[in-house]
């Protein structure tokens, strides 16, 4: 029985050593070891001998087992660093390769032109707030001098979502919200860019989502005259130093008396072409001096404060200023389009 165990024993050392994956050191170890193993089947027969012989050969066969075991484990670690070495002579790295470049995003022409503004007001002493894009029938036009039913309303088609919530038409409910937080005191000095959207139909000029930057200035003696030079001077900023501004009478009804904003043609420099119909001047926003009952009904005692207020169309800046003939350029995704303005 000695000499079947230490023939099993070398056996499977032999059978260890030549062993040349780790599936095989698996299947070795199972029929050696298992229960159904030849060392199993020994020690079975160990009913058959002396009382002295017995611990003997169960110390043995014991032995014998952590032996093979043993030598197992070993060989396992051996064929795993192999392994690793391996893998690291076949991955290594040749340093003399050029490298691939990565890829990297760039600014949306929009979030760039609205950057730009913001810089020339906060330049001017504004400051940037923000106010909801979801917002309620109060805000959007009831605060702004447009009670319910109000012809005016039909200006700006609006998304409702319930009778008394919308998608925001224009930036102008933040005047109304802003003025609340002021509670009645000036001076008032901010502009706000975001998202407005309106039941408008699609077309070159024309988008059902598109973005505003409106301003509100409050104080003591503000003139109509400060609206002008305030708009000049951006004029002057954002499409350079020989740009002129006219204003035009109309009609909002949360300012009185309301202008729409003409800057001459950035294409033609005012000579007349297609794009300003040969008139030399371009419409790009509106404004007008805050209606008394819009100072009112934001807490603003209309004796003592008068203000401005202005809303401006980003597209159209934008349009203007890069030369872009078709609003839906901005939100059609083409990488083509927005990829030329990584250096804007
Ligand atoms: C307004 O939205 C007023 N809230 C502006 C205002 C603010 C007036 C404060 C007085 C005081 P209007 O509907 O004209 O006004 O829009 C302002 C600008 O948004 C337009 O001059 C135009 O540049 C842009 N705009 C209007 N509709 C669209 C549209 N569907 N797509 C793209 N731009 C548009």
């Amino acid at each position: 029985m000695q000499e079947r165990l230490k023939e099993l024993q070398q056996e499977a050392l032999n059978q260890i050593n030549a062993a040349e994956s780790l599936k095989e050191l698996q299947e070795i170890k199972v029929s050696y070891l298992g229960k159904k193993g030849p060392i199993t089947e020994v020690l079975r027969g160990m009913g058959k001998l002396s009382e002295e012989e017995r611990p003997v050969m169960g110390q043995l066969a014991n032995d014998v087992r952590a032996a093979i075991a043993d030598k197992l484990e070993e060989k396992v670690a051996r064929l795993e660093e192999l392994e690793v070495e391996k893998k690291l002579a076949n991955e290594s790295i040749d340093v003399t390769l050029p490298g691939r470049p990565a890829q990297t995003g760039g600014m949306h022409p929009l979030t760039s032109v609205v950057e730009t503004i913001e810089d020339i007001f906060v330049g001017l002493g504004f400051e940037v707030a923000e106010g909801p894009e979801v917002e309620t029938d109060y805000y959007n036009f009831e605060a702004l001098n447009l009670p319910k039913d109000h012809p005016a309303r039909d200006m700006q088609d609006s998304f409702y979502i319930t009778d008394d919530i919308l998608l925001r038409t224009h930036t102008s409910p933040v005047q109304a919200r802003t003025m609340e937080k002021f509670k009645g005191q000036g001076p008032v000095k901010i502009i706000c860019p975001g998202k407005v959207f309106r039941r408008d139909d699609d077309d070159a000029t024309h988008s059902h989502q598109f973005m505003q930057v409106e301003g509100l200035y409050i104080d003591e003696n503000v003139r109509m005259s400060d609206l002008k030079g305030v708009l000049l001077e951006f004029a002057k900023k954002f499409f350079g130093p020989n740009q002129k501004i006219r204003l035009r009478p109309s009609f909002f009804p949360f300012t009185e008396p309301s202008v729409e904003v003409d800057i001459s043609c950035v294409i033609c420099n005012g000579e007349g072409c297609r794009i300003c119909k040969e008139t030399g001047w371009i419409e790009v926003l509106g404004a007008g001096m805050v209606h008394p009952r819009v100072l009112e009904m934001g807490g603003f005692d209309p004796k003592k404060y008068s203000g401005f207020a202005f809303g401006m169309g980003v597209e159209r800046l934008a349009m203007l200023k890069y030369g872009i003939d078709d609003i839906r350029h901005f939100y059609l995704n083409d990488k083509r389009f927005i990829e030329q303005f990584k250096r804007a």
